[in-house]
């Protein structure tokens, strides 16, 4: 029996690796943003996601190791018990005053505060219309929920219209769930119109805001904001300490009626041992160093540019954030492009499904602050000659 279902997971990674789609951990020597060790050898790396440079600011390194100091390694207990510390309060009321809204709760990660917030909020009567580019995270969410689930073409606000029209004539009560940059072709929804055609309908917005916040928007503040949207317009706004904030941890941020919600019913929350209080204490140097230094979002927005300005005869993805899709089609043509860029000292990973739909495996660029103009002209040339 048990031989039985080994054999049928053995067979799936057997599959898997002939159709060239196995993935490996890369274990890094050393990191310091721009550049990565790797079995020795040093490479400039396009793969990350610290898009401001602050996971490796030094104020930042030492507001973590002051935490641990001050308040322990680990929070000891879920937050309803003994988890939540003085600085878990002090980060919760600082996202409220960063970002505009009455409530905010903490989660280990973006994935687990994205599943709290589709499980927990939509119920059996409702319908969760996802765009269709949505992250794993949404998707899984959504499809574990008791709410009917349906995708909308990415970013076709006719598309979605139709959904919502749809549902209110059947009576189900649709929430609309998107991102603010999608992660894998560093694209935008037009957020202001979403949200029109949400109140129209009475349909509550959620939105991930993980490749936003940070980089967009005035004190980065997110995606909403850099689109003239309050956050408290939309029904609950999720963001991660992961990317641009270079720490980890995850929080949604809502009304009080939404959080006060979330606390009480929210198993990933309740049920799951609270952040780091040395996190907590590092995200927050992170979230003052983001808002005060537009000089980080200045440079990244210059690095953007200079890519799109050198590289305007490949064929890029449309996206004007930091994250740039070159895409190749097949998982073999993926896979030779980083492999030819590796040799040429450059890390950038190849990206195939399922993370990306089938015919879809791409080289996915993410730019820094921290990269220079000479290191842009250099992947710009290594890209024209690996595709
Ligand atoms: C759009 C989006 N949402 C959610 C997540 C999950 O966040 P985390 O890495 O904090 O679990 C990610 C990260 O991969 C993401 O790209």
């Amino acid at each position: 029996m048990v031989q039985a279902r080994l054999s049928r997971l053995q067979h799936a990674l057997t599959e898997r690796a002939a159709r060239q789609l196995l993935r490996q951990p890369v274990t890094l020597d050393s990191y310091n943003g721009r550049l990565i060790t790797v079995s020795g050898r040093e490479y400039l790396n396009f793969s990350g996601n610290d898009y401001l440079g602050l996971a490796q600011a030094p104020e930042v390194r030492q507001a973590f190791a002051d935490g641990a100091i001050a308040y322990g390694a680990g929070s000891s207990g879920s937050p309803l018990v003994t988890g939540q510390h003085k600085v878990h309060q002090q980060l919760t009321d600082t996202l409220c005053d960063w970002l505009g809204t009455e409530r905010a709760l903490l989660f280990s990660s973006g994935f687990a505060a994205n599943q709290a917030m589709l499980l927990t909020l939509a119920a059996k009567e409702d319908a969760l219309l996802l765009d269709k580019l949505s992250h794993a995270s949404l998707i899984d969410a959504a499809l574990c929920s008791k709410a009917a689930f349906k995708r909308f073409a990415h970013n076709n606000l006719n598309d979605l219209n139709q959904l919502l029209n749809h549902h209110n004539v059947a009576g189900s009560q649709p929430m609309v769930v998107t991102e603010g940059v999608f992660s894998m072709d560093g694209d935008s929804p037009d957020l202001a119109a979403m949200l029109s055609l949400c109140q129209k309908y009475s349909a509550p917005l959620l939105l991930d805001d993980a490749h936003g916040l940070g980089v967009l928007g005035p004190q980065g503040q997110g995606s909403a904001a850099s689109q003239g949207v309050a956050a408290s317009e939309l029904f609950c706004l999720m963001a991660n300490f992961g990317k641009a904030l270079g720490a980890g941890g995850a929080f949604i941020a809502a009304s009080n009626t939404v959080i006060d919600y979330l606390e009480q019913f929210g198993r990933h929350y309740i049920y799951s041992t609270a952040l780091s209080p040395a996190l907590c204490a590092g995200v927050l140097k992170s979230i003052q160093l983001c808002r005060q230094q537009d000089w980080r979002r200045d440079k990244l927005q210059h690095n953007i540019s200079l890519f799109r300005k050198l590289s305007a005869d490949l064929p890029l993805l449309v996206s004007a954030s930091a994250i740039q899709g070159l895409v190749l089609g097949s998982s073999a043509r993926a896979i030779a492009a980083s492999a030819q860029l590796k040799q040429a000292g450059i890390w950038l990973s190849a990206i195939r499904p399922p993370t990306v739909p089938a015919q879809s495996a791409r080289l996915r660029i993410t730019l820094s602050s921290q990269h220079t103009d000479d290191d842009i002209s250099m992947l710009v040339q290594q890209l024209r000659r690996a595709i």
